[in-house]
């Protein structure tokens, strides 16, 4: 079979965001769209020939067609073998896995939580050799590249069969053989968890009685939560729910937070409530944990899942490190000091834990954003934060409530809210950012919300490993007491700009550990809407999402 190279003219806005290039699907499957991106990709990542590349995808609408061009793409840019899921299906957290065993990168086809469909979103993001998201001067080299291409090169492969598991040796003319092997998209990733965590241990407490209820969203995680939970784990048939893979997620928004994951919230809050509830995204590297009418915040879960690490097998050598994203509350800061490791505060999005987990200067990561990980793969993981909790649970015996009680009781509390603007227009949300960062300056020592400003800044980071930097990563109000006032702007968005307003307060007093949130940041709340002028400049009294 052939190599064609086909002229195309370039595409000014193929610049990957947060996390990989988010478009609406009708554009990515425009003709050319997926081809110019592919080949700028191709192009920095300049593969040596012969190399093995990872492909697969959250099996959302163009999926499918997505990982067809895709491998026709690879044997025409030298790469000699594809790896891809039984019907291109691999969740995030898997595709790392297959990447770090030997492959030279991969390309994982996701918008994570965007809605899918035709007239949802689509996406693609480029994962390097140790499993994790390029780093920005990647990416940047790729947004450069795709707006200057003029041609892209294809194989005419033969047919090939993504269902069929197993090797397909396909002949491209002038390079040789092509290799598409296509495996069981979680047996991999499975015997990973095993590795971790005591399934010998977990399995006895499901045989004891425990009852959970995972929620995949119709999303990825349904054929891992169905294998892992229900075959290897023994939970009983019907703990995961929404459980098959669907194109257009059911027309579900598969973000698991406490506003899109309402069936499982209802189930948890309920009468009857199971004693265990968790959810993941689109892709599968997304987690919400709840407890019996008991809600987990992700930044609490990291602090959770680091005080008790040593209690599973994978951690039982301790931590080296954490980090934590600078949005994410200080509650782990607070494990890190008691257990005498670091902990790196770092922008938004998991591609900066990257060089912190490959340098083994941190295990455990995590983003308030419902993200948490650690050193076993490169992107986050939601089914392996829901089972590290139910290995958690296992060996203390105890309720999620109990285990977050005693935790707060030990270490203090951060109260945390997070609320998100959706689809405001840029230059309303531009106006927003502009206003607050022209106080940063005038700000420390004034009294705020009945505290002292601190520090008031613009995040910017410099990588401790290779040294790079990254500004203007937010804009942080730091009180005295711990309290912080954090505003982004939304680097996942399609439509318009998303603005985030992250609010947190730090409390050890025993008698208001058990305050309602709303009640703990009602003046930090207010106070975040005064300064910022949000309300007024964008004509929004009231925010898209509170988590
Ligand atoms: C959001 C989250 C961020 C996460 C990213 C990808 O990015 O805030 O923590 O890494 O999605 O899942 P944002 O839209 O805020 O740029
Ligand atoms: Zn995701």
């Amino acid at each position: 079979m052939s190599i064609r190279t086909i002229t195309t003219s370039p595409f000014a806005d193929q610049r990957p965001g947060t996390s990989g290039l988010r478009k609406r699907t009708a554009l990515f499957s425009a003709p050319r769209y997926l081809e110019n991106f592919v080949q700028a990709l191709f192009d920095v990542a300049a593969l040596p020939v012969g190399s093995t590349l990872v492909v697969g995808g959250d099996g959302r609408f163009f999926n499918r067609e997505a990982i067809d061009t895709i491998i026709r793409m690879a044997a025409a840019n030298g790469v000699s073998r594809v790896i891809s899921g039984r019907g291109g299906l691999l969740s995030t957290p898997a595709a790392s896995h297959l990447i770090r065993q030997g492959a030279q990168g991969g390309m994982i086809l996701s918008a994570s939580h965007n809605p899918g469909g035709p007239d949802g979103d689509f996406g693609l993001k480029y994962n390097s050799a140790n499993g994790g998201p390029a780093p920005e001067s990647f990416t940047n080299a790729v947004a450069d590249r795709a707006g200057a291409l003029t041609s892209y090169r294809l194989a005419d492969l033969a047919p090939f069969d993504l269902d069929a598991i197993g090797v397909q040796v396909l002949d491209v003319d002038g390079v040789g053989p092509f290799a598409l092997e296509v495996v069981d998209p979680v047996a991999a990733y499975a015997t990973l968890m095993e590795s971790l965590f005591d399934f010998a241990a977990m399995r006895a407490l499901f045989a004891g009685g425990f009852r959970m209820t995972f929620d995949a969203m119709h999303a990825i995680t349904g054929p891992y939560a169905h294998d892992i939970l229900e075959g290897r784990l023994g939970a009983p048939a019907g703990t995961v729910i929404n459980g098959v893979p669907l194109t257009d997620f059911g027309g579900g928004h598969p973000d698991p937070n406490l506003t899109y994951a309402h069936e499982l919230v209802e189930q948890l809050f309920g009468a009857d409530a199971p004693d265990f509830g968790a959810a993941s995204d689109g892709d599968g590297d997304r987690n919400m944990i709840l407890g019996r009418h008991f809600f987990v915040t992700p930044s609490d879960s990291l602090a959770v899942l680091a005080a008790n690490a040593t209690m599973v097998p994978g951690y039982a050598r301790g931590l080296a490190g954490v980090a934590r994203s600078m949005p994410t509350s200080a509650a782990v800061d607070v494990v890190a000091d008691a257990l005498g490791v670091p902990c790196f505060e770092t922008p938004t999005g998991w591609k900066f834990f990257g060089n912190l987990l490959d340098a083994g200067r941190i295990t455990l990561c995590g983003e308030e954003s419902f993200g948490t990980g650690s050193d076993h793969v490169r992107e986050k993981d939601g089914l392996w934060a829901v089972l590290f909790w139910i290995n958690i649970i296992a060996v203390r015996g105890q309720s999620v409530e109990t285990i977050v009680h005693e935790h707060w009781a030990r270490y203090g509390r951060n109260y945390y809210t997070r609320y998100d603007y959706e689809g405001v227009p840029s230059e309303a949300a531009n106006s927003v950012m502009a206003h607050l960062r022209a106080q940063l300056a005038t700000l420390p020592g004034t009294a705020l919300a009945g505290r002292t400003v601190r520090a008031a800044d613009d995040f910017a980071y410099r990588d401790p490993v290779d040294g790079s930097t990254s500004a203007k990563q937010g804009l942080r109000v730091l009180f005295t007491d711990g309290a912080r006032m954090i505003f982004r702007l939304s680097g996942t968005g399609t439509e318009g700009a998303t603005i985030r307003v992250y609010i947190e307060s730090r409390e050890t007093n025993p008698a208001r550990l058990n305050l309602p949130v709303a009640e703990a940041l009602h003046d930090l709340v207010t106070t975040a809407l005064t300064v910022s002028d949000l309300e007024a400049r964008t004509g929004r009294t009231s925010p898209t999402v509170i988590t």
